[in-house]
């Protein structure tokens, strides 16, 4: 049967790599994205919705979900991709603002998502929850306070989830990606290296200075394990953390 997927921040970057391997896997995929503006006429041709939502809304999603349950009434894949960068501070410097906005998107917004889709998967039984949290749980970038936080609290997320929703035949994991080749990623190196006036290559050394497999990742390859954690071969894989990272971790 044609997998029902959604991907939240979808608009670009991992969350349409990993939107564009489930279609290739045949799937019926919604994307949302609080950028709106990026839905070109491709990606409105190719998912099944493409939605303008900012998922730390609980109107949004509401409105989302009611529109999936209309056209496809069910859902057996969440992904919960949204994840924004934070503060870059040291943490007195970190406003509760900047602090309450970080994990809203990064955690509440997950949270509203899964409040959604558990009904239907329950009365389905059967699911797939897929959570994207960061290699930064494992190496703990300083200055990342609410960012390595808000992750962790993913992690939390999906292992407590394993547990009380795998009586009812879902799964939960997370993927922690790398670092990676995308928009995202690239300005992040390119500001760096205006503000410490050093190479583009220097910088990007720096970032994979711990990974055993010294490159970037590609977002399809977040896809290629997010498809293979939804699929039938990994349905009794739940509560698992898989680094999709080359290997990345600090010596020091
Ligand atoms: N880029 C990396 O190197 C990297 C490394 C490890 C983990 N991650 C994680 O992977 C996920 C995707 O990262 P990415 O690099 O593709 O980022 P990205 O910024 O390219 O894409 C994220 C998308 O989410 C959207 N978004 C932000 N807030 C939203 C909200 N409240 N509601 C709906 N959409 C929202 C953005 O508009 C954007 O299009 C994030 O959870 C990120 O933390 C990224």
């Amino acid at each position: 049967m044609e997998q029902r997927v959604l991907i939240t921040g979808a608009g670009d970057g991992i969350g349409l790599g990993i939107a564009d391997e489930f279609l290739k896997a045949g799937a019926k995929v919604f994307i949302c994205d609080v950028r709106g503006e990026l839905f070109d006429e491709k990606m409105r041709s190719s998912f099944a919705g493409c939605y303008r939502t900012d998922v730390g809304s609980t109107a949004d999603v509401t409105a989302m979900f009611d529109d999936i349950r209309a056209k496809v009434d069910g859902l057996d894949v969440l992904i919960n991709n949204v994840g924004v960068a934070g503060p870059h501070a040291g943490v007195e410097d970190i406003s509760l603002d900047d602090w309450d906005a970080t994990l809203r998107a990064n955690l509440t917004g997950a949270f509203l998502c899964i409040k959604q889709a558990v009904p239907y998967m329950k009365s389905q039984k059967r699911g797939s929850i897929i959570n994207i949290s960061s290699v930064g749980t494992q190496t703990l970038p300083p200055m990342r306070s609410v960012y390595n936080t808000s992750k962790w609290a993913v992690e939390g997320l999906t292992k407590s989830l394993a547990r009380e929703l795998g009586p009812f035949g879902i799964n939960c994991n997370a993927i922690l990606p790398g670092i990676m080749n995308n928009n995202r990623m690239r300005s992040i190196m390119e500001r760096r290296s205006r503000h410490e006036n050093r190479d583009l290559d220097d910088i990007a050394a720096d970032y994979l200075k711990y990974s055993a497999m010294g490159r970037l990742i590609e977002v399809q390859e977040i896809g290629y394990a997010a498809v293979f954690l939804a699929s039938q071969g990994a349905r009794s894989i739940t509560s698992q953390m898989l680094s999709v990272c080359g290997g990345t971790q600090y010596e020091d």
